[in-house]
């Protein structure tokens, strides 16, 4: 699909379909003082009550060649980046249910910027035009050709188009990785698809293979992976933007590719969405995928920690103790609580080998973190409050919302175990999601981190806005943008 900037007024186009955003307030001026051909054609032709601008509402007029689409986005003082994301979603909906594959949208929305018009417009029809059918047989309807239609002569709105149209397909990619079958998606294929990331942008790239993990003794993802025909791996990409800069974030990801619950095995209801619990190892490829085709000049290091957390007569055991890379000894409380093991030998092999200055890790880690937050907010919890709030900060940028739960010392001091130094599940029922962010700071010495919990965001049961059921590829916009911004 292309989408592109076109210049003009409305009245420049003359045939097939034009979709127009328009606000409460704007109808109501409109059907008082018509002026354009368009507005005379709106006032006079749509009955006052079935179109008021209000969000949801649409109608279609036809005259000639010419065919509106009105969509409303609600009152002035409600409007924001996202109400712009949402109805450019509903606008790729209602395109592919109407089989329309090519159209315009106009750009001008009051109150926003037309810059973040623009880019608004672009992740909503892009996110929103995302159909995983790979495995569906029949006709599949694509769109074709996107126009936003923008009157300013403003420079960087084809830029901005460019950048996000980058993101949004890194996102897509990441729903791709989620979505795909665990039996494809295994930590093979994941090393297959940062190898070819590697190659494709130039990047320098590890891999811990099995042995090499043996060697080094990080015992808790071998652990893990012990049940599993597909050996695990940590993966390493290096993505240098800025090599006069000190400055290096790593991601770190969990790519659990299919998460069975081990031998504390999960029941039904809970085991069916597993084979996206490496959502967090993808949305860091798709992270630094993204970084580097945006060329930005930053330093970023990716890391996918993967293994099959599967059931079998070679899996590993409740109560067993483990020692990890770091040299502490882990008892496994409970063989579902996987990931932050698998985290926590990638974050020490992190710190001590490559020394970046600050670190995210981004899991599906607990299902506390629903409880807590449902699938509209992710959980964060971490050691160092300059790089919370900015986290937060671009959440509200990119709707990729994420709030701070507290990691006070009290949490971390209940990780402890009788046998071991520490167990992977500590503290009863109680604060889950924390208690996962308590384990993984065991394994972060010294460098300012902060966990990611995105369990409730990374799928969703039913479409939303701009998303259809399933996986969201959440944490690219964001972490592009935190990235950006420090
Ligand atoms: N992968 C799960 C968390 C999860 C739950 C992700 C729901 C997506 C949707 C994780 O490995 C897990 O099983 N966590 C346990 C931890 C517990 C045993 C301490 C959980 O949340 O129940
Ligand atoms: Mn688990
Ligand atoms: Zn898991």
């Amino acid at each position: 699909m292309k989408l592109s900037l076109k210049r003009g007024q409305i009245s420049s186009i003359k045939q097939g379909d034009l979709f127009v955003i328009l606000s409460e307030e704007q109808i109501k001026n409109l059907r008082n003082k018509p002026k354009t051909f368009l507005e005379t054609q709106i006032a006079s032709k749509i009955p006052k009550k079935q179109f008021e601008g209000k969000s949801s509402q649409k109608v279609q007029i036809t005259s000639d060649k010419l065919r509106f689409h009105l969509f409303g986005i609600g009152k002035e003082s409600e409007i924001n980046r996202e109400s712009v994301r949402k109805v450019a979603g509903s606008i790729s909906n209602y395109s592919l249910a109407n089989q329309i594959q090519e159209f315009t949208v106009n750009s001008e929305v009051p109150k926003i910027s037309n810059f973040h018009t623009v880019e608004s417009i672009t992740e909503g029809i892009l996110l929103g035009q995302y159909r995983f059918d790979k495995y569906k047989t029949g006709p599949k309807i694509k769109l074709k050709q996107v126009s936003i239609l923008t009157n300013s002569k403003e420079n960087g709105l084809d830029k901005i188009i460019k950048e996000s149209t980058i993101i949004c397909d890194s996102t897509n990619y990441v729903r791709d990785l989620q979505t795909e079958n665990a039996d494809v998606a295994t930590p093979l294929y994941l090393e297959k698809q940062a190898k070819d990331i590697a190659k494709k942008h130039k990047l320098k790239i590890k891999v811990l293979d099995e042995k090499i993990l043996k060697k080094l003794g990080a015992g808790l993802i071998l652990a893990v992976g012990k049940g599993s025909k597909y050996p695990p791996r940590i993966i390493i990409l290096e993505y240098k933007g800025n090599p006069h800069s000190k400055e290096t974030l790593a991601i770190v990801g969990k790519g659990i590719t299919f998460d069975s619950g081990g031998i504390n095995l999960k029941p039904t209801g809970y085991i069916e969405t597993m084979k996206t619990d490496m959502s967090g190892a993808a949305t860091v490829l798709g992270t630094i995928q993204a970084a580097a085709q945006l060329k930005l000049k930053k330093n970023l290091i990716a890391v996918v920690s993967t293994a099959e957390n599967a059931i079998g007569s070679e899996a590993y055991k409740p109560g067993d103790v483990f020692k990890s890379f770091s040299g502490k000894t882990v008892e496994i409380g409970n063989t579902d609580a996987e990931g932050r093991l698998v985290l926590a030998d990638a974050l020490t092999y992190i710190e001590k080998n490559l020394k970046p200055t600050k670190i995210i890790d981004i899991a599906t880690l607990t299902g506390a973190v629903i409880v807590a937050l449902g699938d509209y907010v992710a959980g964060m919890s971490g050691t160092d409050s300059k790089m919370i709030s900015a986290l937060k900060e671009a959440g509200e940028n990119t709707h990729e919302r994420v709030w701070e739960l507290p990691l006070y010392k009290d949490y971390i001091s209940e990780v402890k175990s009788d046998t071991a130094d520490f167990n992977n599940i500590n503290y009863g029922r109680s604060a889950g999601c924390i208690m996962g962010a308590a384990f993984l700071s065991k394994f972060v010495e010294k460098t300012p981190w902060t966990h990611l919990d995105i369990a409730g965001t990374s799928w969703l049961d039913k479409p939303r806005d701009y998303y259809q059921k399933g996986a969201t590829g959440f944490g690219v916009r964001l972490l592009i943008e935190y990235l950006k911004n420090n």
